[in-house]
């Protein structure tokens, strides 16, 4: 056993190490993934174990045994905490990493980001978050896979499945440099228990969307897209933020961003959270204005809040049902509703049972799953009961995109509608019907990012100055249908410094359409080029336009009965790796949960080179315009425009137009 002196890039360079690094304690201070259930047979047990062993010399096996063993009981997964390396995990300015390829490099930037104690939710447990959100499933893996990709040059790919590096193929320079899938199964292997059962025996993960993908860029990520859904949310309802309410839940990872975008867009805010550690980590980060652990005296503070029109947002301390209850008892008027609390998870901590302490809760849950289960349904029915009373005096509820509906309506809750027709099922709309997919997806607007790869906050604000030219440029010409949505995002990126998003790497986001990513990007590799800016990483959120397949979220206003096939992704991913993405990822789950939807991305490293300027052009028209194209052809209005658009810029674009039958032929038969 050893403790390490290696610097960094030897550490790095070492991969798992040929003597075992001391076992480390198990701290109590950092935010620890919930126990997973215990599912595997006394046979698979061993099975786990015998699959753990692998990324071990034999000579190790008899220490490793029983420690992995013991890993495996208490915690119902293995994750090799002894190897957890020892320097500090956070997005290195990419010269720092020990590589061959610079493409490579950047990738390797992408992953320490994913794990930074600042951004990740469970960092111990590789999850970035959403609670099961994997970038990898032990730390051999990670090693293995920052050893290959040190080692890696540009004539090879790496091959990862499910956070297992398989290892590096001959490719070439044009190639993707990794190739990740996650979670991919055989589809009747999609069940919520096939994931506790498969990812305990070490075989695959639920890489969430940007978790696997290494694409994930703390709360920011998410918060542009939220402040769109708040802004749009009280347009929809025809009264201006000032002064009125959005309830709503969850401060993890994704949720947290909802009190910052409400404050963005200038409402009043409260957010429950019941896990006190998250509750404090947003004050601290100012991502929450004040924190309040009663119900009276949440009460008067939203009456003073409404009185004085302010803008604040407030987290409550506790389970959101009894602030949804309270709150009608007390005839407190919310304006907007919705909920994120991680219901794509829902047995596993993803959303906790009233009137049971955080502590009881996560012990029930790993102790008494059964009970836990009853006691989360239970919950359920009355989560939307409550919501039910609100809506009959006007709230406007939205789901977000959690699975609320499809758990509760699961749950056996009152949430179908009483006219059902495809596609609209439930008696609430989900973000995307409503907002996200007429207003954005539809036209290509998606959460376009990048992060600057030095590490320097002065090249991400010279990429905003950039971005933001483009974007007024594009807007002088834009057709009206688009207008509100370029203006949004110029406002965005224009308040982008003094919003302080930044949480580890130096990463922004922007809605932008395909014109607006293609013709931002070329400015970016130009100012690279003439060395005004460092090199700059490109990527998306998986939630967008094309990448993702998914019924309950991204194609939920897709209505032509196809929401429930996956083309879309698969051809996005496929599309993606040939036309120049440095890394493409492909995945079962996220968001909604597994099963429920498949999801992929790219990230594309931006070098200042012709190629790069190519690649972009190519790589980005296509990764937006898929999706258009599919959703024209669900005969969504908005996407026949924007594609008609797009033929007209793009004479080798040529794309299949659907034909309008009347509803008044349609029903002679
Ligand atoms: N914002 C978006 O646009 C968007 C996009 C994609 C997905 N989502 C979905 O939103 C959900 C949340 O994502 P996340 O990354 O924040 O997950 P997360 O697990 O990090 O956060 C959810 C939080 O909800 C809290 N919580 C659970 N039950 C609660 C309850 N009854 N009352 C109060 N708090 C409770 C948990 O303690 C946790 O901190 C996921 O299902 C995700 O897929 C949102």
């Amino acid at each position: 056993m050893q403790t390490t002196t290696l610097s960094f890039k030897n550490q790095i360079l070492e991969g798992i190490p040929e003597i075992l690094p001391e076992s480390k304690p198990f701290d109590a201070n950092i935010n620890h993934a919930p126990k997973r259930k215990a599912i595997l047979s006394a046979q698979e047990e061993k099975l786990a174990l015998k699959n753990a062993l692998r990324y071990f010399d034999k000579k190790h096996h008899r220490q490793l045994l029983p420690e992995f063993k013991n890993e495996l009981n208490t915690y119902g997964r293995i994750y090799m905490y002894r190897l957890r390396p020892d320097y500090k995990m956070y997005a290195r300015p990419m010269e720092e990493y020990p590589a061959k390829s610079k493409q490579a490099a950047a990738i390797m930037l992408m992953i320490q980001n994913n794990l930074d104690y600042a951004v990740a939710q469970h960092p111990h447990e590789l999850i970035t978050y959403g609670g099961n959100g994997a970038v990898f499933s032990n730390w051999a893996q990670y090693r293995l896979t920052m050893k290959y990709l040190a080692e890696m040059n540009n004539e090879q790919t790496l091959v990862m499945y499910s956070g297992h590096p398989m290892g590096l193929f001959p490719s070439h320079k044009e190639a993707p440099r990794v190739v990740v899938t996650n979670g991919m199964m055989i589809p009747n292997y999609s069940k919520p228990d096939d994931w506790e059962k498969y990812n305990a025996l070490g075989v695959t993960q639920y890489g969430q969307m940007t978790a696997g993908s290494y694409m994930y860029i703390g709360p920011q990520g998410i918060v542009h897209g939220t402040t769109i859904t708040v802004l749009n949310g009280f347009r929809k309802i025809k009264k201006e933020p000032k002064g009125n309410l959005f309830l709503t839940s969850g401060l993890g990872g994704m949720s947290g961003a909802q009190p910052k975008a409400g404050n963005i867009a200038g409402c009043i805010t409260v957010c429950a959270e019941v896990n006190p550690k998250i509750t404090q980590v947003r004050l601290d980060q100012g991502w929450i204005d004040e924190k309040i652990t009663d119900l009276d005296e949440l009460v008067s503070r939203i009456k003073k809040a409404k009185a004085e029109k302010e803008t604040v947002s407030i987290a409550y301390l506790g389970n959101i049902v009894d602030v949804w209850e309270k709150f009608d008892v007390e005839n407190i008027h919310i304006d907007l509703g919705s909920d994120q609390t991680s219901l794509h998870n829902p047995w596993a901590g993803g959303y906790y049972p009233v009137d049971i302490s955080f502590e009881d809760a996560n012990e029930m849950m790993a102790n008494n799953p059964e009970l836990f289960k009853e006691k989360v349904q239970e919950t359920l029915r009355r989560h939307a009961k409550a919501i039910n009373r609100h809506t009959s005096k006007g709230t406007y509820f939205f789901d977000y995109g959690n699975a609320f509906l499809l758990e509760a309506s699961r749950a056996g809750a009152d949430v179908m509608s009483k006219n059902p027709t495809i596609g609209r099922e439930f008696k609430y709309p989900s973000y995307v019907q409503d907002i996200m997919g007429p207003m954005c997806f539809d036209y290509g607007f998606g959460p376009f990012r990048w992060v600057c790869a030095s590490g320097k906050p002065e090249d991400l604000a010279k990429t905003d100055k950039i971005a933001c030219d483009v974007l007024e440029e594009i807007k002088k010409n834009s057709p009206e249908e688009i207008q509100q949505q370029m203006a949004d995002n110029i406002q965005w990126i224009k308040g982008a410094q003094d919003n302080k998003l930044v949480v580890g790497s130096q990463a922004r986001i922007l809605y932008a359409d395909a014109e607006g990513r293609m013709k931002i990007a070329q400015a970016f590799n130009n100012a690279i080029e003439t060395g005004e800016i460092g090199y700059v990483i490109l990527g998306r959120d998986h939630h967008d336009v094309s990448g993702t397949d998914s019924p309950y979220r991204e194609t939920s206003n897709i209505y032509d009965g196809s929401s429930f096939t996956a083309d879309m992704a698969i051809q996005n991913v496929i599309g993606d790796s040939f036309r120049g993405a440095t890394w493409v990822s492909i995945h079962n789950g996220g968001g909604v949960g597994w099963g429920e939807v498949i999801n992929g991305g790219f990230g594309m490293v931006l070098d200042g080179s012709k190629e790069a300027s190519k690649r972009l052009k190519q790589m980005l028209f296509w990764d937006v315009n898929n999706g258009i194209s599919r959703r024209s052809w669900a005969r969504n209005e908005g996407a026949i425009f924007a594609i008609k658009r797009a033929m007209e810029a793009e004479p080798n674009l040529r794309v299949t137009l659907p034909n309008h039958v009347d509803d008044d032929l349609l029903e002679t038969i």
